[in-house]
């Protein structure tokens, strides 16, 4: 499916993002027990990984080839891609030819690739293992326990700033002040509705110290210029390397913008947002849908 596809006067003249790179490799320590030997990543959203809507967004906005960054114990992110022959097999002997078609067409939804962060220093350091893979083009970053569900997708948003503006992109939500430590938080200069210029980041501060409630959440447009910055970022917050202190140095080379994204989104990370982010896909099946509510009823009467 293609992007966005209303015309505009600067895409043709710029470059065009045709990459993506995917961290995953993060140690999933919110959700423990579940995320001790499998990764948060690979946890079903109704009836498929997470990881699987996160590749799904990406392809309908056009990516072709996408890096997936893994880690120790996430093989299964691999395996969920690749095809599965004696799946296949046994589900072709049973003539159940509907699943057949889902499981062969995971494997062919894009070019996928693999490369191992070989230890959790940080999600600064995750986007550092995709310098080769880049090489000297801007590529996308979506966070892999990030669901955005958004028409145009998430990422077609901040591509079109990009192809308007052709400088890294971040996507934004506004976040409840209390939450601002949660998120990188930007200084924003309004230039649109839900464009900024962003004049500072912030990792992570104390609500009274954040300098708006805008929040970058798992979508960015980024250019290889920041790979020789990366290289050079020490642990911060928390004791890892840190994205945004990478990008706060790039902002002083070139400017960076920021798209308040339109839609929903679901950081899986989280177990509550977890629930509701399974709850919501699980509603959207016309199958499930009537039951799910008529149970959601009984539960809610039991607690009254
Ligand atoms: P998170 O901070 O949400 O991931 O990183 P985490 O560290 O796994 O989570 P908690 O806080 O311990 O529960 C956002 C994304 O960046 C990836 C994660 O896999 C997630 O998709 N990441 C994070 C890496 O790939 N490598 C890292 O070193 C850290």
């Amino acid at each position: 499916m293609p992007r966005n596809t209303r015309i505009k006067p600067l895409r043709s003249r710029g470059v065009r993002v045709t990459k993506a790179v995917i961290p995953a490799a993060g140690l999933g320590t919110r959700f423990l027990p579940a995320t001790k030997a499998q990764p948060k990543e690979m946890l079903p959203v109704y009836d498929k990984p997470a990881i699987q809507y996160v590749v799904e967004e990406a392809v309908a906005a056009g990516i072709r080839d996408i890096l997936i960054i893994t880690g120790r114990g996430k093989q299964s992110i691999e395996n969920h891609f690749d095809r599965s022959w004696e799946l296949e097999e046994n589900l072709r002997a049973h003539g159940k030819s509907r699943d057949l078609k889902i499981v062969r067409e995971i494997s062919s939804l894009v070019n996928m690739y693999f490369v191992r962060q070989k230890e959790a220093l940080g999600l600064g350091h995750a986007v550092l293992c995709a310098k080769s893979f880049v090489g000297s083009e801007p590529f996308a970053v979506f966070l892999g326990d990030d669901i955005m569900d958004s028409r145009p997708p998430a990422i077609s948003q901040l591509l079109d700033v990009w192809d308007a503006h052709q400088g890294p992109v971040l996507g934004v939500m506004e976040v409840p002040r209390e939450l601002t430590r949660a998120y990188g938080i930007i200084r924003p200069k309004e230039m649109g509705e839900g464009l900024f210029r962003v004049e500072d980041l912030v990792e992570k501060p104390e609500p009274d110290k954040a300098p708006s409630q805008l929040g970058i959440v798992g979508r960015y447009i980024l250019t290889p210029d920041l790979f020789e910055i990366l290289e050079k970022t020490r642990a911060g917050r928390g004791g890892e390397i840190q994205l945004t202190d990478a990008l706060r140095i790039l902002k002083r080379r070139r400017p960076i913008y920021a798209c308040a994204l339109k839609g929903h989104r679901h950081d899986i990370g989280n177990k509550v947002e977890f629930v509701k982010a399974t709850l919501a896909y699980a509603l959207k099946d016309p199958e499930a849908r009537a039951s799910i509510l008529a149970y959601a009823r009984e539960l809610v009467a039991e607690q009254d």
